[in-house]
């Protein structure tokens, strides 16, 4: 579920140089990518999550791409002291940090009157408390030590429509939205910038499992929503990502970005379905219109 086109990175070589940064779920999918990217760019790049053998392998392929070192760190974003040594360990390897990316999520489909209340304390737990946490650790952190920090966090687009299913997911992804913006703006006088990235449907192995598993994927695939018709190439993803966690974007500060070739907007609009309307009875649909026009009033 890899970038298929061969998609070139966005920045020059050499822009990422002067960061440090923290991929929260580096190891895999969107993470992956990111990290991967930054990498290439020239960061020193942390990446942490639970699973320490698989972000380990992830670690050593990356660092043979990209010829930089990258550094597993075993991490359960639900726990504050797994953060906090993330952290630490961060910055005894490659100095001071100054990105943190909130990147580590859990999600699964399910009716919202089938969960119990653990079922959903497990999503929120770790993609809001998970989120949170960080976001406050790696603040107070650049706060004391004057650094003017960048947090980027991943959302997705049901964090402003919410979506049916996804109940937990969606509360949590709303969550970190308001959590990038209003500490946009709270801690912007410490040169703290927040954003987010709102990302449409892009294949990862963790998300379709869950999200649309079996022959579910055939059946609902996400490209028929998509007005660009096709998914996103990580490729496409991590650029965006590149520019948000560089100097280049600023000026950037409290904004999401979507990326999901129109989607969330074709499901919006009051008469998007239209497009199923075909050519040749558009001939038919403006006389109709036209002779309502005419007609007297009632
Ligand atoms: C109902 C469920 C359930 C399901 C688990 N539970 N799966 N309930 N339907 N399908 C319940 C369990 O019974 C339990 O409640 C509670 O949830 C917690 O379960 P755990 O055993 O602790 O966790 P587990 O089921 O092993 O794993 C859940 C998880 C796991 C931790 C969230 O899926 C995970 O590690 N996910 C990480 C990767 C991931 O989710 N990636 C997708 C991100 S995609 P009880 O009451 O029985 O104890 C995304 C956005 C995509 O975020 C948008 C796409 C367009
Ligand atoms: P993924 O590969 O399943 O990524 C989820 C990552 O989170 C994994 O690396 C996982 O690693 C980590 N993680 C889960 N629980 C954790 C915890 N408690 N502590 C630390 N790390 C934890 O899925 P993905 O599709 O790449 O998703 C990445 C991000 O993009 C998520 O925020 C997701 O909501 C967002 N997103 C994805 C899509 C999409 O189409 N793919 C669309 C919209 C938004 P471990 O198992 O090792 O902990």
């Amino acid at each position: 579920m890899e970038t298929k086109k061969n998609l070139k990175s966005m920045l020059r070589e050499g822009s990422l140089d002067k960061k440090v940064i923290i991929v929260t779920g580096g190891g895999t999918g969107l993470g992956k990518a990111m990290a991967t990217e930054f990498s290439e760019l020239g960061a020193k790049v942390v990446i942490a999550s639970r699973k320490f053998d698989a972000l380990k392998t992830a670690a050593a392929e990356i660092s043979a791409r990209t010829g930089n070192t990258v550094l597993p760190v075993q991490c359960d974003v639900t726990n504050y002291s797994d953060i906090e040594n993330t952290l630490k360990k961060a910055v005894a390897e490659f100095g001071p940090v100054n990105v943190w990316v909130n990147n580590a999520a859990g999600n699964f489909i399910s009716p919202t009157e089938r969960l119990s209340y653990r079922a959903f304390d497990v999503i929120v737990n770790i993609v809001l408390r998970g989120g949170y946490y960080s976001t406050l650790c790696a603040g107070k952190y650049w706060i004391e030590n004057k650094i003017k920090g960048t947090v980027l966090n991943i959302v997705t687009t049901y964090a402003w429509t919410g979506s049916a299913y996804v109940v937990p997911s969606a509360v949590s992804k709303a969550g970190m939205l308001a959590l990038t913006r209003s500490l946009a703006v709270e801690w912007g006088k410490y040169g703290i910038r927040l954003n987010a990235i709102a990302p449409g449907p892009f294949p990862t192995k963790g998300a379709w499992e869950r999200l649309l598993p079996g022959d579910l994927a055939k059946k609902f695939d996400f490209k028929n929503k998509v007005p660009l018709q096709r998914v996103g190439e990580h490729k496409e993803l991590a650029n965006l990502a590149a520019y948000l966690v560089s100097d280049y974007s600023g000026y950037v500060n409290g904004e999401v970005v979507t990326i999901d070739g129109g989607e969330w907007l074709k499901g919006a609009g009051q008469f998007n379905m239209l497009e199923l309307v075909p050519n040749e009875l558009w001939d038919e649909i403006e006389n109709m219109v036209r002779k309502a026009n005419k007609s007297k009033p009632l």
